[in-house]
């Protein structure tokens, strides 16, 4: 019998993950010359037939040369949210909607990242808010402790959503002359590797918005991408982008000294706290997830062994 304590790790290159979207390059780097990337271990080529890229952000329809997949097996290839998307086999969920994008009022960037902890990692440590007041201290840590406090979570079986309602930068004075910043965060987690954090710091009414998306392109390397959103009356979208790469590299930093890459789906084997509750409920989203893969992919099986008449084969 399997110790109930045994822990279940998560290859950066599962196959079960063939079944999903995942991103392979950011739009603006992919043109007519061919481009190399890799997806769960698979080497592809892709080629965008023309020279209009998808102008990153705004509407669904809007007129751009397609991609495509010139080397290497692959289901389906679509772009959106400033990235060019690959599914290698019949995907079991769509893309989810990140409002900011279709908000014209809203203007973005991507920013991305290569490191050698799997992608489910980076997720977990991105919906980790106790983290701040040691990890993040240079960019936005307040000094004392995150706790549970102010902190609340929705799981709805195919996404989980983290409120979190905190004051950061202690030491600074915000415009009404109290320190700190009151910072109401909204973290939505849907599989595989997607996590839209969306800001309202309440005093001044700024809102900001950023997506971590991840590429696992092998079992030891994995691209990180960020998707930085503002509101257009902001002109420090550089300035953001700027921030959120210093956010990151202290992220990869500490996940980077993690003995094992792999995330550790199994609730049990790790201790979690209750400030961790978002991370407990990923975990079962993403496990039933991969259950669903699994099914998809034993399913064609089946009927791909079907659907080949017995006579067809004796003869
Ligand atoms: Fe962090």
């Amino acid at each position: 019998m399997a110790d109930r304590f045994e822990p279940v790790l998560l290859d950066n290159d599962d196959t079960r993950l063939r079944r999903a979207w995942h991103p392979v390059g950011r739009s603006v780097d992919v043109g007519a010359e061919p481009f190399p990337a890799r997806l769960l271990g698979t080497p592809l080529t892709l080629v965008r037939d023309g020279v209009v890229a998808r102008a990153g952000h705004g509407r669904e329809d809007e007129p751009h040369s397609p991609v495509r997949v010139v080397e290497g097996e692959a289901w389906g290839v679509q772009e959106i949210y400033g990235l060019v998307w690959v599914a290698l086999e019949p995907p079991v969920a769509e893309l989810p909607r990140i409002p900011e994008w279709f908000d014209p009022a809203y203007h973005s960037a991507v920013l991305t990242r290569t490191t050698t902890v799997g992608a489910g990692v980076l997720i977990d440590n991105f919906l980790d808010v106790t983290h701040f007041s040691y990890l993040h201290r240079q960019s936005f840590g307040r000094a004392k402790a995150v706790t549970d406090e102010g902190y609340s979570i929705i799981a709805k079986g195919d996404f989980v959503q983290l409120q979190h309602d905190t004051v950061l930068q202690e030491g600074r004075r915000q415009n009404n002359g109290e320190f700190g910043q009151r910072r109401i965060a909204t973290y939505t987690y849907w599989p595989v590797y997607i996590t839209h954090l969306q800001m309202y710091f309440p005093v001044d009414g700024d809102e900001a918005a950023a997506t971590l998306v991840c590429q696992p392109e092998s079992s030891d390397l994995t691209r990180a991408y960020v998707l930085v959103l503002i509101p257009r009356t902001d002109p420090g979208l550089d300035d953001q982008v700027r921030f959120s790469r210093q956010v990151l590299d202290e992220d990869l930093v500490i996940v980077e000294r993690m003995a094992d890459p792999r995330l550790c789906l199994s609730v049990r084997s790790e201790l979690h706290t209750r400030a961790d509750r978002a991370a407990v409920e990923m975990r079962r989203t993403l496990s039933d997830f991969l259950d669903a893969c699994t099914v998809a992919q034993s399913t064609d099986a089946a009927s791909a062994g079907a659907s080949v008449p017995a006579a067809e084969v004796l003869a």
